[in-house]
């Protein structure tokens, strides 16, 4: 399985931010030749960075609508990102779920757009800290993944991200042991969901990811790869992470 290392960009990132892009498209072939390197920058940058990647890596978006188009003020939808030229999005983040209350049946939608698009669909899903405390962690992950992965989910049109939301910007990270035991349960669930086939799904971790952790984070069973927040605004950071994929 190759290993999916994706930046996720947030709200950050003006024109000039373009030139990381461009650096890491020119090393990301040499660093990680047996990985797939993705950048979601802003939606405003999505056209200008596909361009400097020039096919080297690639591009995507970070949330979208729904409906194809509408009267929907603000919204982008996965037709617009493709168009732009990504080629993936991520759907529910849980900055998503927080602060814009999306629930997992309209993150089920926003994947059933992504792929209407002919886009990846990362799918996030993750605990917060109370219900880990509570020793919910897996119910709650189970749940989410059943209300959030359509059945149509396939290799080659989705990846989930787990992303416990106590570690997402915090420097905290779970530990190599509860990331096995959470994917090996998400794998499961997921085979349950969409069938053996679900065997192949990526199932990438994020929360934390720098590059003093990401070759243990990496090498961890069941991890297919990475999404990166603040390490992947800068280009030598995010390198010194996709450098560590598996070879
Ligand atoms: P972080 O963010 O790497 O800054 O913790 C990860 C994410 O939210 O995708």
């Amino acid at each position: 399985m190759r290993q999916l290392i994706a930046g996720n960009w947030k709200m950050h990132g003006l024109s000039a931010a373009l030139s990381e892009i461009e650096t890491v498209a020119e090393t990301a072939v040499a660093s990680a030749p047996n990985a797939d390197i993705l950048i979601c920058p802003p939606a405003t940058l999505v056209s200008r960075a596909a361009q400097a990647a020039a096919g080297r890596i690639a591009i995507g978006g970070q949330d979208c609508h729904p409906e194809p188009q509408g009267a929907f003020t603000g919204d982008i939808s996965a037709e617009m990102l493709r168009d732009a030229g990504a080629s993936a999005v991520i759907v529910g983040h849980s900055e998503r779920r927080q602060y814009y209350g999306e629930d997992s049946a309209l993150v089920a939608a926003k994947a059933r757009a992504a792929w209407r698009a002919g886009l990846l669909a990362i799918i996030c899903i993750g605990e917060t800290e109370s219900q880990r405390n509570l020793g919910d962690h897996l119910n709650v992950c189970a749940s989410q993944l059943t209300d959030s992965v359509p059945q149509e989910a396939r290799v080659a049109n989705t990846a989930i991200a787990y992303e416990p939301v106590w570690a997402i910007g915090t420097g905290k990270t779970a530990t190599p042991d509860d990331i096995a035991a959470m994917h090996a349960h998400i794998r499961e669930c997921l085979v349950g969901r969409v069938g053996e086939q679900a065997r192949g799904i990526r199932i990438l971790y994020g929360g934390s990811v720098k590059p003093g952790n990401a070759r243990e984070i990496l090498r961890t069973p069941e991890v297919g790869g990475a999404l990166v927040g603040g390490a992947s605004l800068s280009a030598p950071e995010f390198q010194a992470i996709f450098s560590e994929a598996s070879p």
